[in-house]
Parts: structure tokens; C-alpha cells; sequence
């Protein structure tokens, strides 16, 4: 008979507000319980909340919230931190009156594929940490700034290596390679690129933008990665109105991302699906494209998600809280319903039920606010107000005692 090991178990006690996003456990649809503790257990791979209640649960080790919010841990469902470089001097330029096309994705391409393997994994981990201090437990990666074979295997591959979350996105941009022969260009994303990235990609994604890959060749690339066993997603009406969504829902995607622009037709389209309308504002917001009346969206009973989108050209940033706040400012969502699309929303764009809660039996991530409520997120933009997180991996905490 062979003894299994004890698991140890973590309580952080004395929340002010405590936000499980499950209306049986609490007030409203955020679930709020007020003086509240939670108790999560250490697994092999993971952590599991055992038990949310009232103040004064006891565990292995203990964190005293101190009056704080305790909300979950932040769903990043869509990012491309595989890459090296900047595009700092494009911004400056966009902020002086340049417009956004997508096309300086070519210069990031090529600074990623004369990066090394280990820097690229080492760029990677450095910005991984940085979307864990701001409360980012689950995080999308995708490829996209390889758009060869070799590149883009190396990149998703890197991806899989910090998540299960990894996405194969070489419908990203037309390489210059292949200038003037875009359909050869998907051919090779549909068979040889597709083969090579498909063991370590959960997800395929594709670019379905004017200057970037049309319907049909989005369709392609997602139909062969349906084939191929992989989650669909696509990128869908930033620039301009455009058949993305439709396409996205036509094709059961996950998620469409962006959603800028939204005839009353792809509302529609999204409120008769499951497939999640991803909201990026901070892109929104560093290219100057206008902010998505979320507003409508939500109304017609569609499902939202906000991501940070964090990437070098369009949205450098991996603070989930500043998405929030834009959201809540610009976007017409209630400061509730952006708390829920930062958990629950991303959550549902990437099919997981196990995280964007924290009930008995769901992920164990967590993340202390400075602050008593969940609405200072919105009502202190800028303002650091996550003082800990607690996510999948690592130790639990720097600032636990033992309490028995
Ligand atoms: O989601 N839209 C396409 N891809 C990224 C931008 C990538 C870039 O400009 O480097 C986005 O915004």
C-alpha cells in the first residue's frame, strides 16, 4: 500500500467581499459574500478551492485578506506574447496621426525569427510574470510572428510549454516571402505548417480582415484546423465591418475577437450562438479605433469576454484591470458585468468551466485586491490594486503563516 502524500491546504481569511461568481454561494449574479474566507487545496497539477464560507476557516497556512475583495483569478483569453522586439517608435508614430494597418506584424516577424529559441521562452516567461502580478491566472498564447514552418512550430511549441491554452495562428499575416501568392501561403498553413504546429496547439486562429486573409481563405485555415483536432477562433471586424463574425459563428468558433465594428446582423448572429464575442480595448485603445458599444451586445444576450490582447503593435499591455476600466468608461458595461467577462467571459471563450469561479471543486486561483470591493478596479484606473496572486503554479504565496 502506498501513502498519498498529505495535500496542504491554504486559507485566506477575513475578506471583506469575496466574489465566487456563483449566485447559489451569494449575493447577485457575482455571488458576493461579505467576511467571507476560502479554503484551496495544493493537487499534483493544480489547486482546487475546497470550501468558500464565512470568516474564520482553518488550513495548513492562512492569509489574512485584511477587509480586502477576493475575486478570481483573470482569464487572458487572447494574447501573443511569442515574440521579440518593439514597435515603440510605430505607436509614437500612430500617436502622432499615423493609421493602424496591422502590417508592421512583418517587422515583429522578423525580429522573432532571428530571436533565439531560449530568449524567445526567456521573453516569454519575463511577460507571463508580468500578467501574473496583475492578477492573470489562465492565459491564451498564440503563434503568429513565425509564418514559416520551422518558426511558427518553434513558436507554438513555446506556447504549450506555459499553457494548455496554445494557438496555432499562422493566418496571421501574408509573410513577404509570399507576396502576391496568398493562396499558396494557405496551402501551406492548411497542410505542412498545420502538421508541424497541430501536436503542441490547442486552438487555431486566423486574421479574417481586409489586408490580412478573406472568408474563404479563414474558412480554410479553420476547416483544416477542425480536421486536424484543434478549437476554432478567429480575429474578426477590428478594422472595418466585415464577414468575420459571421464566418466565426457559421464555423462554431470558440471566440471572435475584436468585434470593433458590429452590424445589427452579427449581433444577432452572436446572440443566437455560443461562439463569445472577445473584446479588446486596450487595442481599441492604442491604435485609436473607436470602443465597441458593448452596451448592444450584451443586451441582445450575447456572451462577452475582455482580453488584454497583449502583443507588440497593437496592444502592449497584460493589465487586465485597465481593460476593465476602459470597458466600464468607454463601453457601456457595468463594472459587474466587466469583472464577469474578465473570469467567467474568458473562461467561456476558452470552454473552461474549471476556472473564472471560485465554488468548491473550481480552480483555486485567486487574486487579493488593495482595495475592499471589486469596483475600485474601474474606479482607480492605473492605480496597482492587486496586492497578490494566487495562481496554478508556484508556491502559494509569500505571505502565508501556518495556522495549525
Ligand atoms: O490582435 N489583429 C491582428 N493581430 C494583433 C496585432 C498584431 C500586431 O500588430 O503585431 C491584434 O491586434
Amino acid at each position: 500500500m502506498t501513502d498519498t502524500p498529505a495535500r496542504r491546504s491554504l486559507v485566506i481569511d477575513n475578506i471583506g467581499s469575496l466574489i465566487t461568481n456563483d449566485s447559489t454561494l451569494g449575493k447577485g449574479p457575482l455571488g458576493i459574500i461579505e467576511h467571507a474566507s476560502v479554503v484551496i487545496i495544493d493537487g499534483p497539477n493544480d489547486r482546487t478551492v475546497e470550501h468558500v464560507g464565512p470568516s474564520g476557516a482553518l488550513a495548513d497556512d492562512r492569509i489574512d485578506a485584511d477587509g480586502a475583495c477576493v475575486l478570481p483569478g483573470f482569464v487572458d483569453s487572447h494574447t501573443h506574447l511569442v515574440f521579440a522586439g518593439d514597435r515603440a517608435e510605430e505607436f509614437t508614430a500612430r500617436m502622432a496621426g499615423q493609421p493602424y494597418d496591422g502590417g508592421g506584424i512583418r517587422v515583429t516577424t522578423d525580429a522573432t525569427r532571428s530571436t533565439p529559441t531560449h530568449e524567445l521562452d526567456r521573453l516569454v516567461r519575463q511577460r507571463l510574470a508580468e500578467a501574473h502580478r496583475a492578477g492573470t491566472t489562465t492565459i491564451e498564447i498564440k503563434s503568429g510572428y513565425g509564418l514559416n514552418v520551422a518558426d511558427e512550430a518553434r513558436s507554438v511549441e513555446i506556447a504549450r510549454a506555459h499553457t494548455t491554452e496554445s494557438t496555432f495562428l499562422g493566418a496571421h499575416l501574408l509573410p513577404a516571402e509570399y507576396e502576391g501568392r496568398p493562396d499558396d501561403y494557405i496551402h501551406l498553413v492548411c497542410d505542412e505548417m498545420l502538421q508541424a504546429t497541430a501536436p503542441n496547439a490547442k486552438w487555431i486562429d486566423a486574421f479574417c480582415e481586409t489586408g490580412a486573409f478573406d472568408a474563404d481563405q479563414s474558412r480554410a485555415v479553420l476547416e483544416a484546423g477542425r480536421s486536424a483536432g484543434l478549437g476554432l477562433r478567429l480575429h474578426g471586424n477590428q478594422l472595418g465591418h466585415g464577414p468575420g463574425v459571421q464566418l466565426a459563428v457559421d464555423c462554431g468558433c470558440a471566440s471572435v475577437d475584436h468585434c470593433t465594428y458590429l452590424s445589427d446582423a452579427d449581433i444577432a448572429a452572436l446572440a443566437g450562438s455560443d461562439t463569445v464575442a472577445t473584446f479588446l480595448p486596450a487595442a481599441d485603445f492604442s491604435t485609436r479605433q473607436p470602443y465597441v458599444d458593448a452596451r448592444r451586445v450584451i443586451d441582445a444576450g450575447a456572451t462577452v469576454a475582455l482580453a488584454s490582447n497583449c502583443n507588440p503593435g497593437s496592444s502592449y499591455t497584460t493589465s487586465i484591470s485597465f481593460c476593465i476600466a476602459i470597458a466600464v468608461r468607454e463601453m457601456g458595461m457595468t463594472i459587474d458585468e466587466a469583472i464577469q467577462a474578465v473570469t467567467l467571459g474568458g473562461a467561456a471563450a476558452l470552454r473552461r468551466d474549471d476556472v473564472g469561479r471560485l465554488a468548491p471543486g473550481s480552480a483555486g486561483h485567486a487574486v487579493i485586491l488593495d482595495a475592499p470591493t471589486h469596483h475600485h478596479l474601474a474606479y482607480r484606473p492605473g492605480v496597482p490594486l492587486i496586492r497578490q496572486t494566487i495562481g496554478p503554479l508556484g508556491p502559494p504565496t509569500t505571505q502565508t503563516r501556518s495556522t495549525r
